[in-house]
């Protein structure tokens, strides 16, 4: 048996498998005081002991697992960090006039899309917007208690259901969502391009579904810059009614370090929103925000950063064809999503067979949904000499 079927098996990664057996990583409530909620692993510690297996290999962990930017951000948007001079005074949480401005200002220019900047609002980066947004809808609309999200997605959409002690109810698609449970709905997910199936969604069908309920439909548009097939889609074509598209620096502009995002669509939404986190005190730093309206205005490093992207994920494809793996270019998003071969599609040992040949620590679907067992997602999140290491390392058995 391999180290890495080894692994599978032996109590260590059974440890990491189960949910609350994370290593050590257990919040415990204070004797006396009633059970409550108690933190999941958190999925990506789920893969710690599969790193471990990966490092030993000469050259080390090649970490194709979390979908975080190794490229640099254009050296005009470093310079505005520390240029701004907006680091004295608090920021708006709503974001400034200058990023406001320079949202719409993108989204017009990339997209066609005409907002007002009153309907764009800043956020921390998207996920804390995510996991926080069932929460302030259920404060605004009590009797409503359900999340509705992809069944294969990226965590967060259920978490924040988690966090605002509301029901997260996967859909696998807009017809099959029981009308008992959009009846319940505080909001409808849905994430185009997807992480981390790169799946594009009808955006139209779902602003229209939305629509026709009265849920507010969410619209997580992270990648959409890094879409491949046909130009990138925002819901927000189909006009703001119902509807808030979300867009991060993140990806587009490798600055998943400095925190910024921003919100776009319905008026009445993104001033509720707006509002709320106001009181809360979400605030993008200042010099995030000088440094996002640079980012903005910039595309070529955004068509820079695809091509690279493009280029990663051909050379990972061919990689994973040396061992048997199929995986065809996404839709949009750079992950590809790649079927465990063998009879039993057995994931865990897929990504375990990488990261003992590979040196490679890759995501297995499950970390998605139970939907996505079956399937390992590969972020071609590493520089090229990285994964040719990789691939050199397959090719040699
Ligand atoms: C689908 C999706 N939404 C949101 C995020 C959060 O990104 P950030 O908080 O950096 O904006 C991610 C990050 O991987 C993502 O994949």
């Amino acid at each position: 048996m391999s180290h890495g079927a080894r692994l599978l098996q032996g109590p260590a990664s059974r440890r990491a498998e189960e949910p609350g057996r994370g290593r050590g990583r257990r919040v415990r409530n204070l004797p006396g005081v009633p059970q409550g909620f108690e933190p999941p692993p958190y999925p990506y510690d789920r893969l710690d002991a599969l790193r471990e297996v990966a490092d030993r290999l000469p050259g080390g962990c090649v970490d194709l697992s979390i979908g975080t930017p190794c490229d640099p951000a254009p050296p005009a948007v470093v310079a505005a960090l520390s240029g701004s001079d907006a680091e004295r005074g608090y920021p708006p949480s709503v974001g400034t006039p200058a990023l406001r401005t320079a949202v719409t200002g993108w989204l017009a220019r990339r997209f066609g899309v005409e907002v007002e900047a009153a309907q764009v609002a800043a956020c921390v980066g998207t996920k804390e917007l995510v996991a926080g947004i069932p929460q302030w809808l259920k404060l605004r609309t009590p009797d409503r208690d359900t999340v509705l999200y992809p069944e294969i997605s990226y965590p967060t959409y259920a978490m924040g259901a988690t966090l605002a002690q509301c029901r997260s109810v996967p859909y696998g698609s807009l017809d099959e969502i029981d009308p008992a449970d959009a009846a319940r709905a505080l909001c409808l997910w849905v994430n185009s391009p997807a992480n981390p199936t790169g799946s594009l969604t009808d955006l139209p069908a779902a602003a229209a579904w939305g629509r026709e309920r009265g849920v507010p439909v969410f619209s997580d548009e992270c990648y959409i810059e890094f879409t491949w097939d046909g130009p990138g889609r925002t819901i927000l074509s189909e006009g703001t009614e119902g509807v808030v598209a979300l867009h991060s620096l993140s990806k587009r502009s490798n600055l998943a370090g400095v925190r910024v995002g921003f919100y776009a669509g319905d008026a009445d939404l993104v001033h509720y929103l707006s509002e709320v986190r106001k009181h809360a005190g979400f605030m993008v730093p200042g010099p995030a925000q000088a440094a996002a309206v640079v980012a903005l205005g910039d595309d070529q490093h955004v068509d820079e950063q695809r091509e690279r992207y493009l280029r990663r994920m051909k050379t990972m494809a061919a990689a994973l064809r040396t061992i048997g793996v199929d995986a065809d270019l996404p839709a949009g998003a750079f992950y590809l999503w790649a079927p465990a071969p063998g009879p039993d599609h057995d994931a865990w040992k897929l990504a375990a067979d990488l990261a003992e040949r590979g040196g490679a620590l890759v995501a297995p679907g499950d970390l998605y949904g139970p939907a996505g067992a079956g399937f390992i997602r590969i972020a071609v999140v590493q520089p090229d000499d990285r994964l040719d290491l990789v691939a050199g390392r397959l090719a040699s058995g």
